[in-house]
């Protein structure tokens, strides 16, 4: 109890630290559904891991009717847990989330349909995931990564990148700037085309070069196609 207590504290500390909204403790105490939530959850999780599944579960659909979020009590969630706003948020039960991950409202953590087991995503520490953005199946979001409002990631994301759109694809990695992403991570029709385009044009150029025997009259490419290049020279 003492623990659980001190655990509150924490949770409520963490939020006046990264909540710009939040004016008072006793406010983040009562007016934050997120981490209202958490607090049941971990009341249920402590039920499911002593067989009490379907108290765990009952408790965990009432939590579901006061906040509007859905934790499974099977999930295994770190410390620091912040559920911004909350309404939507859904979290399967074999999601695993590490410390000091924030969601935003209507994320999913779910599964595919067509997995069983370990179905649902692990997010690593310190993972921020923008507002209804889904993430399914049994992937890893690697450490320190962000994914964008309304992404679906369906493949594992590395440690320090950022994943936006349908399907999320990575725009930044270790704070460099991705133009196109790995097309043998993420299948992404466009980017493969872009990058035989650009493979071929790189091809070409060398061609011309070898014809005309010098490099004295070769042409400084355009800034957009020198970046695309570079970035294809980063992932490939
Ligand atoms: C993904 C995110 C973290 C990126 O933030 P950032 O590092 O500051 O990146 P930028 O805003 O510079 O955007 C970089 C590029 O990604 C695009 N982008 C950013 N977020 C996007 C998203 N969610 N979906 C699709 N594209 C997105 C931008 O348009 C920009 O593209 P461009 O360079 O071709 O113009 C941020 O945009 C985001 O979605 N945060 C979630 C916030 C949220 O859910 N808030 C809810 C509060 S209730």
């Amino acid at each position: 109890m003492p623990h659980l207590l001190s655990l509150m504290r924490e949770d409520v500390g963490n939020v006046m630290e990264h909540d710009p909204a939040a004016k008072s403790r006793l406010e983040v105490f009562l007016c934050y559904s997120g981490l209202h939530a958490l607090w049941l959850y971990r009341v249920n999780h402590w039920l499911w891991n002593h067989r009490l599944l379907l108290l765990g579960r009952w408790f965990s659909q009432i939590g579901r009717f006061l906040t509007g979020i859905e934790i499974h009590p099977g999930a295994k969630i770190g410390r620091r847990l912040f559920i911004d706003h909350g309404m939507g948020v859904v979290i399967g039960e074999t999601a695993i989330v590490g410390d000091d991950v924030t969601l935003y409202q209507g994320v999913t953590l779910g599964g595919t349909g067509k997995e069983h087991g370990k179905r649902h995503p692990t997010l690593e520490d310190n993972v921020v995931v923008g507002g209804g953005a889904k993430i399914l199946g049994n992937i890893t979001i690697g450490k320190n990564s962000r994914i964008g409002a309304g992404s679906v990631v369906l493949r594992n994301v590395p440690e320090h990148s950022t994943v936006v759109g349908v399907p999320g694809h990575i725009i930044f990695r270790q704070g460099q700037r991705v133009v196109i992403t790995d097309p043998k991570q993420i299948n992404d029709p466009l980017s493969e085309a872009l990058a035989a385009v650009v493979t071929e044009v790189n091809k070409l150029r060398e061609r011309i070069q070898q014809l005309e025997g010098t490099e004295a009259t070769r042409e400084p490419l355009s800034a957009h196609l020198q970046r695309i290049m570079e970035d294809i020279d980063y992932q490939i």
